[in-house]
């Protein structure tokens, strides 16, 4: 871990960064203005420009400790050629899978494809409100890549039986994916983003074959990424049990979910935690917020702590409420 400038990623348990995840979204008034003029999601993410603007949307508004860039995790399967699109109110909707014509795309055509997304984190590293701080960049992880590329759509209401009739589609895909998952987190660090996050939003749904698909391609990558010098945060979120997953895989600091009980979190794992607390608390009251972000940094007060949520802030968030915690959490 080589920490620049003054990074979120640190071992100092007397300062308690935040930022928060989907922090450039629907919930901003601003975002929702750009969305409206811009309905295919993909083409918005591929304009540097926009993309750079709606990324500093948040900072521009809250003393945010690191940006994200904006983006998505489904530009994995767009740039290896799989049809992606975003319909309102249903969600991601994948097309056809051919695993020939994936096996086919090498690291040059990939980097082309995604060339405006580099090219957003180099304008937006390029900031001078982003002096002191940290600019994000992010993947999904192997299993919810390949989750996204075979069921086509969110498992929101779960993985249908037949998902993993194709063993060996899905051990193919697992090893592809990874490939291209780190030559996008190479390329997204030499544009100028210096935390990676890993996002397994799906790791919850893996009962058996957690080594295979979880366990091993990210550790894969996240030794990939030490390397590299950049810190990286991993949140496999709703996987059982956090310790093993820690002592695993090894990140560098894990983002944990809202279902998991953070003092146990607090007592087990000794690396660096980010996370935690409920994105529906956002929608209740500032005496409620206050109080369960206190209950967050208090059980956290002498382990070094990131404040986020235990997954993305929810689009019908009031800003006010997001000023009030960000207020709160820098007076703590
Ligand atoms: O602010 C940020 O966090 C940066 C940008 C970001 C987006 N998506 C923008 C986005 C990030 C980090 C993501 C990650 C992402 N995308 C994940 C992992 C985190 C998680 O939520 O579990 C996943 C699973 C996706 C896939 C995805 N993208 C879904 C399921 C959807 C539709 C449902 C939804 O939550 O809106 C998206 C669309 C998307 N990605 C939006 C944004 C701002 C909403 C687009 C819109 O309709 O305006």
């Amino acid at each position: 871990m080589t920490p620049i400038k003054n990074c979120i990623v640190n071992k100092d348990t007397t300062k308690k960064p935040i930022w928060l995840m989907r922090q450039a979204g629907r919930y901003l008034p601003e975002f929702r203005e750009i969305r409206k003029k811009n309905l295919n999601f993909i083409k918005l993410c591929l304009n540097e420009n926009l993309s750079s603007e709606i990324t500093l949307q948040p900072i521009k508004r809250f003393d945010f400790d690191a940006a994200i860039i904006f983006s998505d995790i489904l530009m994995i399967p767009f740039a290896i050629n799989q049809d992606v699109k975003f319909e309102k109110g249903f969600g991601p909707k994948l097309g056809n899978l051919d695993i020939n014509e994936i096996q086919k795309i090498n690291e040059e055509d990939f980097t082309n494809k995604l060339k405006s997304v580099y090219k957003a984190i180099a304008l937006t590293s390029e900031n001078n409100i982003l002096k002191n701080k940290d600019l994000i960049g992010f993947v999904g992880a192997p299993w919810t890549i390949i989750v996204y590329m075979v069921n086509k759509m969110s498992p929101k209401n779960g993985l249908p039986e037949n998902f993993f009739n194709d063993i060996s589609l899905l051990n193919d895909l697992i090893i592809i994916v990874e490939k291209f998952i780190k030559i996008h987190i190479k390329n997204q660090i030499n544009a100028g983003a210096n935390v990676i996050q890993i996002f397994d939003s799906w790791a919850g749904l893996l009962e058996n074959k957690i080594p295979d698909y979880i366990y091993n391609p990210t550790l894969n990558i996240v030794e990939y990424v030490k390397k590299l010098g950049v810190p990286v945060i991993c949140f496999p979120r709703g996987i059982r049990d956090y310790k093993n997953y820690c002592d695993i895989v090894k990140p560098d600091v894990v983002n944990i979910d809202y279902n998991v009980d953070p003092i146990s979190i607090q007592k087990g794992i000794n690396i660096p935690i980010q996370g935690g607390m409920d994105p529906k608390t956002l929608l209740t009251d500032k005496e409620n917020l206050k109080k369960e972000a206190k209950r967050y940094l208090d059980i956290f007060k002498d382990h070094p702590y990131i404040f986020n949520l235990g997954h993305g802030v929810l689009p019908e968030t009031d800003p006010k409420m997001v000023d009030y915690l960000v207020k709160m959490v820098k007076d703590y």
